[in-house]
């Protein structure tokens, strides 16, 4: 029998990322690849890569710089690239850097098991060819390997959006919503392997389906899911504010299963720069959907990214950001300093805003948001809470699980509990997080 081969993969960037990573980890197991945690005993090094911010992008440089000691140890490594920054720089990576072994983009998963074969031979090679959206449908087999408690399932993958400052659509294509029929099942798989919750995962999941003729949409899709038996909890991310329907807000009031919790990036605050970012929404269609959104669901809790230092953003339009996270009072909020992308409609903006005064506006953004997360932390203190227990903390023997509108709770209980609801009564509130105590 030949010898075990262990492949050490670096995930970097957003939750598509991390599902992809599951998906090549299973790949190469078929062709006798096992995972390992250790980069010097890797056989194989995969970095699967993020382009969405230049400093993503710089991060996954700095790592391929530091493999190059490695494989001057230790020549037999393979070294690969995938994700994002691969599909942007396909072959010119193989030139830049002559350690690298192989080069994958977003829509060559499928490739990689023979990519590696022939890097085993001493070929190098790229492979970074989009697949039209027909061929694609055929390529999303069932991810049923690794579950758990809770797992994230593909709906979408691609954007046509086209918001200006973005890389995705460019690395990662057209949009296309993965066949529902195929869904489901692998939905039911889960949940007869334990899975309890599924959240389901895309660019933009609720376009689901539009644009595949003959296809369910996402409230359908909803619906269909809260029926597989075994499933207790249904979540999805990421939603556009522009695609999002009346039908899908009062879901929320009739579907028990869905959870209390949206991703909703607002991006900005004020419509000059929210139609700068071509987002197809205005500040007040947003407030009354988060408005609606809160009455057919009270307690939901609303999460966001926002960009800061778009260019051509003054001092007043920055404050309507501000003010637009004193409405919305958002749970959390993602925020980061705007970064020129390659390609993006954006790149070819006048940018007045210096880096001082970008970092200085994320800074009074990340207050802001620190106070509004905490006071709404404190909110559940006192409060008993429905919680899938997910697993064991890291820290000190306790269990960890999140409330339906998806914060974070601490508790000491019995293990036995991972994978069970619970009642727990929430006793305090940190920044980041919820203690709590097990009713009886
Ligand atoms: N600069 C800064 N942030 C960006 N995002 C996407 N593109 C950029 C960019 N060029 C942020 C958006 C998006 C999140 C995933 O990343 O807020 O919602
Ligand atoms: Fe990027 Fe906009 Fe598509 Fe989100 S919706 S992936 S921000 S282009």
């Amino acid at each position: 029998m030949s010898k075990e081969k262990l492949l050490y993969l670096q995930t970097f960037g957003c939750q598509m990322n991390v599902s992809d990573s599951e998906k090549i980890a299973g790949l190469l197991q078929g062709i006798g690849y096992r995972p390992t945690n250790d980069s010097s005993q890797a056989d194989l090094i995969i970095l699967n890569t993020c382009s969405v911010r230049a400093r993503a992008e710089e991060k996954v440089y700095n790592h391929l710089v530091q493999y190059k000691g490695l494989k001057r140890k230790k020549p037999g490594v393979l070294l690969g690239v995938g994700g994002c920054v691969a599909q942007q720089e396909g072959e010119r990576l193989l030139c830049t850097l002559p350690h690298l072994d192989f080069v994958f983009g977003t829509h060559n998963l499928h490739l990689l098991p023979e990519l590696v074969l022939s890097a085993e031979k001493g070929e190098r090679l790229a492979e970074v060819s989009f697949i039209d959206n027909e061929k694609r449908l055929d390529l999303f087999p069932a991810d049923t390997a690794n579950t758990g408690v809770s797992r994230f399932v593909t709906v979408t993958q691609g954007c046509d959006n086209f918001c200006s400052y973005c890389i995705v659509p460019y690395v990662r294509g057209r949009e296309i919503s993965r066949r529902s029929a195929e869904i489901i099942e692998e939905i039911s798989l889960l949940a007869a392997k334990g899975v309890k919750e599924v959240t389901l995962l895309g660019q933009n999941v609720n376009s689901y389906g539009l644009k595949n003729s003959g296809e369910m949409d996402f409230v359908t899709l909803l619906r269909k899911v809260c029926e597989v038996s075994g499933i207790e909890r249904l979540r999805f991310t990421t939603s556009h504010p522009k695609d999002f329907s009346l039908q899908l807000i009062d879901c929320f009031a009739e579907l028990p299963k869905l959870c209390k919790h949206v991703h909703l990036p607002a991006q900005a605050g004020s419509n000059a720069v929210l139609s700068a970012m071509n987002r197809g929404y205005t500040r007040e269609a947003y407030l009354s959907l988060v408005r609606r959104l809160k009455e057919v669901s009270p307690g939901i809790q609303i999460t966001g990214d926002i960009i800061v230092g778009f260019p051509g953003e003054t001092e007043a339009n920055f404050q309507e950001t501000l003010s637009l996270l004193e409405e919305v009072r958002y749970t959390d909020v993602f925020s980061f300093i705007y970064s020129k992308r390659p390609e993006t409609r954006a790149a070819s903006y006048q940018d007045h805003v210096d880096a001082e005064e970008k970092q200085a506006r994320l800074d009074r953004l990340l207050a802001l948001q620190r106070k509004i997360t905490l006071e709404n932390n404190r909110s559940f203190v006192g409060t008993v809470q429905e919680v899938l227990v997910e697993g064991e903390s890291r820290r000190g023997g306790q269990l960890y699980g999140r409330i339906s509108g998806n914060r974070i709770v601490n508790l000491a209980a019995d293990p036995a509990l991972v994978g069970q609801m619970v009642r727990v009564a929430i006793t305090t509130a940190y920044q980041n997080s919820l203690q709590g105590e097990l009713c009886s």
